[in-house]
């Protein structure tokens, strides 16, 4: 008597990847998902970059390995170095990871007003936290000055310093964008994401427009707070700031170097209201099953209005840069919605998923 087959023999699940070479050789190569719902409304193809599956569960796992081997090329460090880096968030947890992978110490300097989940991740992936006061970055005490000054104190150690050091924005120009390219085989019409340091927006648009001869199109998405909608949109002339968002990551006040060699390649920018972001969080969700934070919401909105300013039948691309979890005390929280005054924002039929007080 024969056994039973437990198993298909359709390849439907199995995909032939090899090993990877430890953790950093997991980061990148993350699916392309077509967002269905917002596909069929606007009969464009939208699809996110899935980066919250990156090891470390962002975008920023790419950046922070960039930063680390770019030292290690330029002879910064050697092995049982010290990485310094001044964050508030996934480029810390990226680099905390990248170090124990590769053996080095971690420090991080972060405004105190983050949240203690925040610092007791950092801490449990090894990482030295120096939390210290939240303060403008013109002035010498602001958390990127102070990691850049104890990077000088120390031998073998860098400072990554991601704003402005441009092989951030390289990991997206060899990495990221030639994955779209390869993903859509070519037929990509639009690109759109908000910037921090603008590595991941300004890095794609570089590869992508070269790729395509200039004709995929780049839009700068931007929240309340931010200048670089008012910048681009008059043309290097203003810088307006006004506002504040719930997104966390995103928003700049200044051009960084990331941004300042790509900016002249933007063709336009979307200013996305934070109650647009909100509902498209909880509209993921329950439509497609997606879990995001409020950045990737803002850049699915964006997309989105790209794809109706581009009419239908175009591709657009935008980038799903970490999960909802790291965030999930505030944006299910119906205390901190109503303290934002978000919650009517949120179609009645969605505010089911606002589970927490
Ligand atoms: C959640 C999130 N979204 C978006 C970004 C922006 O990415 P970039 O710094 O490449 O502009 C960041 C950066 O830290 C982030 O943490």
């Amino acid at each position: 008597m024969s056994a039973r087959r437990l198993y298909s023999t359709s390849a439907r699940f199995v995909t032939s990847t090899k090993p990877t070479n430890g953790f950093v050789g997991a980061i990148g190569n993350t699916p392309l998902i077509r967002i269905n719902s917002l596909s069929k409304e606007t009969g464009c193809n939208i699809l996110g970059k899935a980066e919250f599956m990156n090891p470390g569960g962002s975008v920023k796992d790419r950046a922070a390995l960039f930063v680390v081997e770019d030292a290690e090329r330029k002879g910064l460090i050697k092995a049982g170095g010290t990485v310094i880096e001044g964050t508030a968030g996934n480029t810390g947890i990226g680099l905390a990871h990248v170090c124990r992978a590769k053996g080095y110490k971690c420090v991080i300097y972060m405004p105190n007003t983050q949240s203690q989940e925040k610092i007791d991740l950092l801490k449990m992936l090894g990482a030295d936290v120096r939390p210290v006061p939240a303060v403008a970055f013109d002035n010498p005490e602001n958390y990127n000055h102070q990691a850049r000054r104890y990077a000088e104190t120390l031998e073998n150690a860098v400072w990554t310093n991601q704003f402005d050091n441009i092989a951030n924005r390289q990991a997206h120009i060899e990495t990221t964008g030639p994955e779209i390219w390869a993903q859509t085989g070519g037929k990509v019409d639009g690109f759109t994401c908000a910037t921090g340091t603008a590595g991941t927006f300004a890095g794609t648009t570089r590869f992508l427009k070269e790729a395509s001869d200039g004709r995929v199109k780049s839009f700068a998405a931007d929240p309340p707070g931010s200048v670089i909608y008012s910048y681009i949109k008059s043309k290097g002339k203003e810088m307006i700031r006004g506002g504040s968002s719930i997104t966390e990551g995103i928003g700049q006040g200044r051009i960084t170097a990331n941004l300042q060699p790509d900016i002249d390649l933007v063709d336009d920018a979307l200013k996305i209201p934070d109650a647009d972001t909100i509902a498209m969080l909880y509209r993921l969700l329950d439509e497609e099953g997606i879990y995001l934070g409020a950045s990737s919401a803002l850049n699915v909105v964006a997309a989105y209005e790209m794809a109706k300013i581009l009419g239908p039948g175009k591709t657009v691309v935008t980038i799903l840069c970490d999960g909802a979890y790291r965030y999930q005390s505030r944006l299910f929280s119906r205390k901190w919605l109503e303290s934002k005054e978000l919650v009517d924002a949120i179609p009645e039929h969605l505010q089911k998923y606002i589970v927490l007080a």
